[in-house]
């Protein structure tokens, strides 16, 4: 185990996520809470983030200095160097000029830290203050032209510290750089897989539950898929998911949803509630109402379903990590996540949470869905808005348009997968628009409506870039659209980024 302390810095999840690539399981814990947690796990190695704050300002953050006499390896990053160097009795001093981007720096080949590398080093930079005068017992190890400390250490207190990112990819030896610290300094050995997580995080859910009782809302995404499938080989029929089936789904997706799980051990139990959700949204063409209809008759639909359980011990949840991070590792998560479930909670009686992902970021917990023997179309789904196509149809929702939307959707998807694109477009989809406008097919005139189709590539889905799908897969798949489909007769493709549009159409 490797603590990382979160000072605020912007890249504090990366660097987790840089640390378990090198199969070292790792946890993040705001700077407040972690000297503590510390104490508590033993972690083999510390590595502090970098952050917005001046460590001479008021009120920096701040950890206790007895963190530096546990004998636990310490690396810290841009800001976590510095509080370092200043607690430590060295000088941290503002500069006239930040210093930012890629810059050379000429590296010592001898530190643990560089085992391997050139002696020049391609490094990221993003700070203004720095590390002007080293604490006693410490060596420069790197410095550039304008960085007189870019790396420091005190090999026998086993303290290192580097002022640039190697987490972030600019720095081109960023990975070696922090597969030495974990595997030179702190001894790591690197044993932490999905294999092994999938392992424990079974036996620790037969242990929790006992012989009691599970439900989780599966909704066919990734997180609650994975969830499923971890819980039932844990404790097989005494889980229940319940699936609600809004028709309001892809093409099949309720049918590969139910393909996935029916035969899996646990109960599963699909609820067929279009006509319920259809006859909710006849006639309203409202984003919002649609929105609120949908949210609300789920909480119908749970609570009638709820009633027929009746008694659960425990509510299973797909929380991921980066939901934990957000929330203050570990007090506000439980409260958030009962907000998630769609108001289950509300009816089904229970006495506990379980949520075996909260420790895993989201390529993680495809990882362990391929690793639990998951369908591709399950571990690799992109994001699906839980109100589903009836954002993705402008104006009233009918069946007619379901079906033509359906059916457009799916060509386009099979398409992108043809020219094996799937995975570099994070998120792509077919509208259906209320406009109509007139074509000509064959020998008649037609007036139908206009398609669009958007594609978008992304990390965080908090901005977005549209994707550049290549022209010919773009004419293919509107030829074959307006080939297939009936009532379409026109498509557009929607090259706006995100902001100033969002990702969805309403
Ligand atoms: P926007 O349209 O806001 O979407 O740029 C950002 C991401 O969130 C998804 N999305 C939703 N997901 N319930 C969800 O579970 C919703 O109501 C919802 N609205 C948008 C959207 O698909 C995209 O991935």
């Amino acid at each position: 185990l490797v603590i990382v302390v979160d000072f605020g810095g912007q890249y504090n999840q990366l660097i987790a996520r840089r640390v378990r690539e090198n199969h070292v399981y790792c946890e993040v814990y705001p700077y407040h809470k972690a000297v503590a947690k510390i104490k508590e796990l033993q972690p083999q190695g510390i590595i502090f983030t970098g952050g917005p704050a001046s460590v001479y300002e008021e009120n920096a953050p701040k950890i206790e200095a007895d963190v530096f006499e546990l004998g636990i390896p310490v690396l810290g990053l841009c800001y976590g160097m510095q509080f370092m160097a200043q607690t430590l009795g060295g000088e941290v001093r503002h500069a006239d000029r930040r210093e930012f981007g890629k810059t050379e720096t000429d590296v010592d080949t001898s530190s643990p830290l560089f085992k391997g590398l050139a002696e020049k080093e391609i490094v990221w930079m993003s700070h203004q203050d720095y590390v002007a005068e080293l604490p006693a017992g410490f060596s420069i190890v790197a410095h550039s032209a304008n960085c007189p400390v870019a790396a420091m250490q005190n090999t026998e207190r086993k303290l290192y510290a580097m002022q640039y990112h190697p987490e972030v990819l600019h720095t081109e030896h960023g990975k070696e750089m922090l597969h030495n610290f974990l595997f030179e300094v702190c001894g790591c050995t690197g044993s932490w897989t999905m294999a092994n997580y999938a392992k424990t995080a079974i036996a620790h859910i037969k242990e929790t539950v006992g012989n009691g009782k599970v439900v989780l809302a599966l909704s066919g995404g990734v997180d609650s898929s994975v969830a499923a499938a971890l819980i039932s080989k844990a404790v097989g029929s005494q889980l229940t998911c319940i699936f609600v089936d809004h028709g309001l789904l892809r093409k099949n997706e309720g049918d590969e949803v139910e393909a996935a799980f029916k035969d899996s051990g646990m109960n599963f139990v699909r609820v067929d509630a279009s006509e319920r959700f259809l006859g909710k949204l006849a006639g309203v063409t409202d984003p919002e109402r649609k929105r609120k209809i949908i949210g609300e008759e789920f909480i119908r639909v749970f609570e009638d379903e709820g009633r027929k359980i009746g008694f659960v011990d425990f509510l299973a949840q797909g929380t991921i990590y980066p939901d934990v991070i957000e929330s203050g590792a570990g007090d506000a998560a439980v409260i958030k996540s009962h907000h998630n479930v769609g108001g289950l909670p509300a009816v089904v009686d229970f006495k506990g949470l379980i949520e075996p992902l909260r420790n895993l970021f989201k390529d993680e917990v495809r990882e362990l869905g391929a690793e639990l023997g998951l369908p591709d179309y399950l571990v690799w789904r992109q994001p699906f808005p839980g109100p589903g196509l009836a954002i993705r149809i402008m104006g009233e929702i009918t069946k007619e348009k379901l079906a033509i939307l359906r059916d457009a959707d799916a060509i386009f998807r099979e398409e992108i997968a043809n020219a094996g694109l799937q995975r570099d477009i994070n998120q792509y989809f077919a509208v259906l628009t209320n406009n109509r406008s007139v074509g000509v097919m064959g020998d008649f005139r037609t007036y139908d409506y206009t398609l669009a189709l958007r594609g978008v590539t992304t990390t965080d889905f908090m901005t977005a870039d549209w994707a550049r799908i290549p022209y010919d897969v773009l004419d293919k798949i509107s030829s074959r659209i307006v080939n297939e489909v009936d009532h379409i007769n026109r498509i557009v493709y929607d090259i706006t980024s995100k902001p100033p549009s969002t990702i969805e159409w309403e």
